[in-house]
C-alpha cells in the first residue's frame, strides 16, 4: 500500500538521528532543510513503516528501558540488588558497572530459554491492534522465500511478518538459544482495571502497566503455574508504546509492554534483550555526536528495508561467543594478529569471531571503567542469503566515522566497536577495509587490516607500539625465514645421503648386523670372495632351470585336456629340485637367500660410502706423496748441481 519511507537526515540540530519521514519528520525536514540519505520515497503523506514508529519512539522517549525502580509507584519497598553473577563468557561477570544491571545466568538465553508468559491484555471493546493469531506468528514465523530473496517488493506493513523472534534468536546465536512452543504461553486476559489509568504524559507507563497487571487475580492464577522469565504485556489501544526493565531480583524482572503498533518480532527482540541486561547500540552522526541507537542492530534503530540483527558485543554478552572465537589483546604487545571469520557464520568455522582488545584510556560518549572498557573487532559480510543482517548500501548506514567522521560502509569491513563498561550502550566506531590502518587516538593502539576475503576470513593485526609494527605483523615471525636458510646447506649434504638408505624399505635388523662388521678392515679381503661365490650358483640354478621346465611344456597341455593330471605333476616336480620339502621351507630359504641379497646390497653400498669419504683423504695422501715427490726430487737436483 506504500513505500518505503525511512530516509536518514543528517540533521544539524538537537537531535541528530536517523529520522523518521511521515507525520513526524514532516514537521522537521523544511525546517532544517538538510539532504536526505538513503531516500526513498518523495511521499511525505505516506504512513510510516512500523521500524518508523519505533525509531519515533526511541527519539521521543527519553529511553524505552528503565532501570529496576526503587520505590517508585509502590512497584518495590526493598532495595534493588543485582543478580547472581552471569557466567563468565557472558562478559557480564565483571561485577554491575554503568546505568544497568547484569542478568542473572538463568535469564541469559540459553537452550529453550522459556518460559514467557504473553499476557494479551484487553478492556471491554478495547483490544491491541494485532490480533493474538498476528501476535502468535511474531514469534513463530519463518522467513518465506519472497521474504529471503525479494524482501523490499514486501509491502512495508507486510515486512514484520516475514520473520518472528524465535526464528531470529536462533539465527543470531547460532542455534544456541531458541523458544519452544511449550515455552511460550499465551494468555487472554481481561483487565479489570481501565488501562486510561496507566497513562503518564499520554503514554502506557511500564511500573503502572506492570503493577496493575500483576496485581489482578487472574494474572495471579496463571502467573503460579510457572517460574515464567518474562512477562510481555499485549496491551489494548492504539497508542505507540513500548518498554522493558533491566533485569532485577524483583517480582517486576523480565516485564516488557507493547501497545498499538509496538507489536513486531523486532520489538519483541529489542525489549526482551533489554530483559537480559543489553544495552542500547549506537554510532556517530555525521556531525561527531554519538547516537545511542544509531548502530545497525537490534538494539539500534529498526531499518525497514533490512532485518536487523545483534552486534559482536551482545553476542557476547549473552554469552553466545565463547572460548576459542574470542581473541584477547594483549596490552604491550607488538603486535597480535587474528583471523576473523565472517560473524554471520558463526562459530562453526576455523577462524575466530571476535578480538576484544582492553583499553581503560578509551574515550567514547563515556570514558571506559577501569578494567573493563574494550574495543570488539568483528567481520560483517553482505551476507544476502540470510535474511538478517547489515545494510549493503552504505549510504543507506547512517553511521560515521567517530575519527574522521566519514560514512561508513559495513558490509565486507572489519567492524571496530567500543564498549565502555559491561552494562553500557555500544558505539561502533569505524569500519575497516584491507589495508586501512585505524589508529585509537586516545589510546597508543592501531589496528590495521591485513586482508579481507569475504569467502574465508578477514586478518587483522593490532599493535600496542606503532603503526608500522600493526602492519608488520601480518607477515608471521619474519625471523623464521632467514634461519632456516642457513641451517639446511651445511646438513643437508651427510642427511640426506645415509638417510634414504636405512629407512626405505629393508626393516631394521640388516641394517645393523653388515655395517658394524665390514667397517673395520676385512671389507675388501674376505667380501668380494664369498659373494661371487654363492651368489651366481644358487640364483641361476633354481630360478632358470625350474621355470622353464613346467611353464613351457606343460601348461598348454592341462587347460586343453584332464587337468588334474598335469598340473600335480610339474608343479611337485620343479620345487623338490631347489628347495627341499614344503612351502615353509622354500619360503624360508627365499627369505634367507633375499637377506642375503640385502646384506650384500648393503655391505656394497656401505663400502662405497666409505670410499666417497675417504677420497678426501686419500687425494690429500696422494698429494702429500706428490709433495713428497717433488721434494726429494728438488733434493736430488740441489745435490747434482752442488756436484756439479
Ligand atoms: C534508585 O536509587 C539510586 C541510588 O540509591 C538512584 O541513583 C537512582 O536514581 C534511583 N532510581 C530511581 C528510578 O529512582
Ligand atoms: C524455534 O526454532 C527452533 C530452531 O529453528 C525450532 O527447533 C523450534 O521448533 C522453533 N519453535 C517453534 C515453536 O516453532
Amino acid at each position: 500500500m506504500t513505500h518505503l519511507l525511512i530516509m536518514i537526515l543528517t540533521a544539524a540540530c538537537a537531535c541528530n538521528v536517523i529520522q523518521v519521514v511521515g507525520v513526524h519528520a514532516n514537521k522537521r525536514r523544511p525546517k532544517h532543510g538538510r539532504r536526505g540519505h538513503g531516500r526513498r520515497s518523495t511521499s511525505m503523506r505516506a504512513m510510516p513503516s512500523p521500524e518508523d514508529l519505533f525509531n519515533n519512539w526511541l527519539d521521543t522517549r527519553v529511553d524505552d528501558v528503565m532501570l529496576p525502580p526503587n520505590d517508585t509507584g509502590g512497584l518495590s519497598t526493598s532495595e534493588t540488588t543485582p543478580g547472581m553473577l552471569p557466567p563468565d563468557d557472558s562478559g557480564f561477570a565483571s561485577a554491575a558497572h554503568g546505568d544497568g544491571v547484569p542478568a542473572a545466568p538463568s535469564q541469559l538465553p540459553s537452550g529453550a530459554c522459556g518460559p514467557i508468559l504473553v499476557v494479551y491484555l484487553t478492556y471491554g471493546n478495547q483490544k491491541p491492534t494485532k490480533t493474538l493469531a498476528e501476535v502468535q506468528g511474531f514469534f513463530w514465523n519463518v522467513p518465506t522465500t519472497t521474504c529471503l530473496t525479494n524482501f523490499n517488493s514486501i509491502p512495508p506493513w507486510d515486512r514484520p511478518q516475514c520473520s518472528g523472534f524465535n526464528h531470529s534468536l536462533h539465527h543470531n546465536s547460532w542455534g544456541v538459544a531458541w523458544l519452544e512452543s511449550a515455552d511460550v504461553d499465551f494468555f487472554e486476559m481481561e483487565s479489570t482495571e481501565d488501562p486510561a489509568n496507566w497513562l503518564q504524559g499520554g503514554f502506557p507507563d511500564l511500573t503502572a502497566v506492570a503493577t496493575s497487571v500483576h496485581s489482578q487475580a487472574a494474572y495471579q492464577t496463571q502467573f503460579s503455574t510457572r517460574a515464567y522469565k518474562h512477562t510481555m504485556v499485549i496491551g489494548p489501544g492504539s497508542t505507540y508504546a513500548t518498554t522493558a526493565f533491566y533485569p532485577t531480583t524483583e517480582w517486576y524482572s523480565g516485564f516488557s509492554q507493547y501497545f498499538g503498533n509496538a507489536v513486531t518480532w523486532q520489538t519483541f527482540f529489542h525489549e526482551i534483550g533489554h530483559n537480559w541486561g543489553l544495552n542500547h547500540a549506537g554510532g556517530y552522526t555525521s556531525g561527531g555526536t554519538f547516537q545511542e541507537y544509531q548502530d545497525d542492530a537490534i538494539m539500534g534503530y529498526q531499518r525497514s528495508w533490512r532485518p536487523t540483527d545483534t552486534n559482536v558485543v551482545a553476542r557476547y554478552r549473552l554469552g553466545w561467543i565463547t572460548g576459542a572465537d574470542i581473541v584477547e589483546f594483549i596490552r604491550g604487545s607488538d603486535s597480535i594478529a587474528v583471523n576473523l571469520s565472517p560473524l554471520n557464520e558463526g562459530p562453526d568455522g576455523s577462524e575466530s569471531l571476535l578480538m576484544k582488545i582492553p583499553c581503560d584510556e578509551c574515550v567514547g560518549n563515556v570514558a571506559s571503567t577501569t578494567s573493563v572498557g574494550a574495543l570488539y573487532l568483528s567481520f560483517r559480510v553482505a551476507d544476502a542469503a540470510s535474511f538478517y543482517g547489515v545494510s549493503a548500501s552504505h549510504t543507506q548506514s547512517g553511521l560515521y566515522d567517530k575519527y574522521s567522521g566519514s560514512l561508513l560502509e559495513l558490509v565486507d569491513r572489519v567492524h571496530v566497536h567500543f564498549q565502555p563498561d559491561v552494562s553500557s550502550a555500544t558505539e561502533l566506531w569505524s569500519t575497516l577495509a584491507e589495508g586501512d590502518t585505524f589508529e585509537i587516538s586516545s589510546s597508543t593502539m592501531w589496528i590495521h587490516v591485513c586482508s579481507l576475503d569475504v569467502a574465508t576470513f578477514a586478518k587483522v593485526s593490532v599493535s600496542d607500539t606503532s603503526a608500522a609494527m600493526a602492519q608488520i605483523g601480518c607477515t608471521p615471525a619474519p625471523t623464521l625465514a632467514p634461519t632456516p636458510a642457513p641451517t639446511p646447506s651445511p646438513t643437508p649434504v651427510p642427511t640426506q645421503v645415509p638417510t634414504p638408505a636405512p629407512t626405505p624399505a629393508p626393516t631394521m635388523a640388516p641394517t645393523p648386523e653388515p655395517s658394524p662388521a665390514p667397517t673395520p678392515a676385512p671389507t675388501p679381503a674376505p667380501t668380494p670372495s664369498p659373494t661371487s661365490a654363492p651368489t651366481p650358483s644358487p640364483t641361476p640354478a633354481p630360478t632358470q632351470v625350474p621355470t622353464s621346465a613346467p611353464t613351457s611344456a606343460p601348461t598348454p597341455a592341462p587347460t586343453q585336456a584332464p587337468t588334474p593330471t598335469p598340473t600335480m605333476a610339474p608343479t611337485s616336480a620343479p620345487t623338490p629340485a631347489p628347495t627341499p620339502a614344503t612351502d615353509a621351507v622354500t619360503d624360508f630359504s627365499r627369505r634367507r637367500h633375499h637377506r642375503r641379497q640385502l646384506r650384500r646390497k648393503y655391505r656394497r653400498r656401505y663400502r662405497r660410502q666409505r670410499r666417497r669419504q675417504h677420497q678426501p683423504k686419500r687425494r690429500r695422501q696422494h698429494r702429500r706423496w706428490h709433495r713428497r715427490q717433488r721434494r726429494r726430487q728438488y733434493r736430488r737436483q740441489r745435490r747434482r748441481q752442488r756436484r756439479h
